[in-house]
């Protein structure tokens, strides 16, 4: 189970198949963040870029992380092919290591970040910290509740959360927590079968 959270699992799933996401930019993403007004964004996990494609598109300057080489070398080409590689800062990184610098962003995204607890807890602490003031940090994962749904989610209950569990760790003198709630999505798994998925969601902006 520990190796499933390392960087040869991820390589491992993205060269299993030439995609491994659907291309599409997440929907809490599009919903907390067309209001927004365009800056400096943080893409956490960022796959193969559709969240940041989306936000460069946007106007943000985006900064995009990820473990896997494989996945952001697709994230780079979607990039090029949409027209806003330069807009994006692709970065190779474990950032359980390498945390990003602080206060440095308007924006930090985490789409379905999903660690063991406390691994969890040490990252968005070190992506809260990466937030400028002013600044959103919104964070998306599986709701617990998908384990037992028809979501057939992970069924790995240490690295679920729910969004309280993520704004009991924002300090409120620093923080005011704008959203932190259950949403439900309809999906198609890949099975073509239509099935509601529960996406935990934390906005908070710092103070
Ligand atoms: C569930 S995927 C979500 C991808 C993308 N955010 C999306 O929603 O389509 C999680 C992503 O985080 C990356 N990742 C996992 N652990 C990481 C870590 N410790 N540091 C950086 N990226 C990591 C994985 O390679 C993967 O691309």
């Amino acid at each position: 189970m520990a190796t499933t959270f390392e960087e040869p699992a991820w390589e491992e799933r993205y060269q299993s198949r030439p995609s491994v996401w659907s291309g599409r930019p997440n929907p809490q993403l599009v919903a907390e963040v067309t209001d927004l007004t365009p800056g400096r964004a943080l893409d956490v996990g960022s796959g193969e870029g559709a969240d940041a494609v989306w936000l460069a598109a946007r106007g943000w300057q985006v900064t995009a992380v990820d473990i896997s080489s494989t996945a952001l070398g697709r994230a780079a080409a979607n990039a090029e092919t949409a027209g806003v590689g330069d807009r994006i800062e692709f970065i190779h990184a474990d950032l359980r290591d390498k945390p990003p610098a602080e206060q440095a962003y308007d924006l930090v995204s985490a789409q379905f970040m999903h660690l063991p607890a406390e691994q969890r807890r040490e990252l968005f602490a070190g992506l809260a910290a990466a937030v400028a003031p002013g600044g959103v940090l919104l964070i998306v994962g599986h709701h617990p509740s998908d384990l037992w749904g028809a979501a057939h989610r992970m069924h790995m209950p240490d690295a679920m959360y729910t969004a309280q569990d993520v704004a009991a760790d924002l300090d409120p003198a620093h923080w005011e927590v704008l959203t932190a709630e259950e949403r439900a999505r309809l999906a198609t798994n890949p099975d073509g079968e239509d099935v509601t998925h529960h996406d935990a969601v934390l906005v908070a902006r710092r103070r």
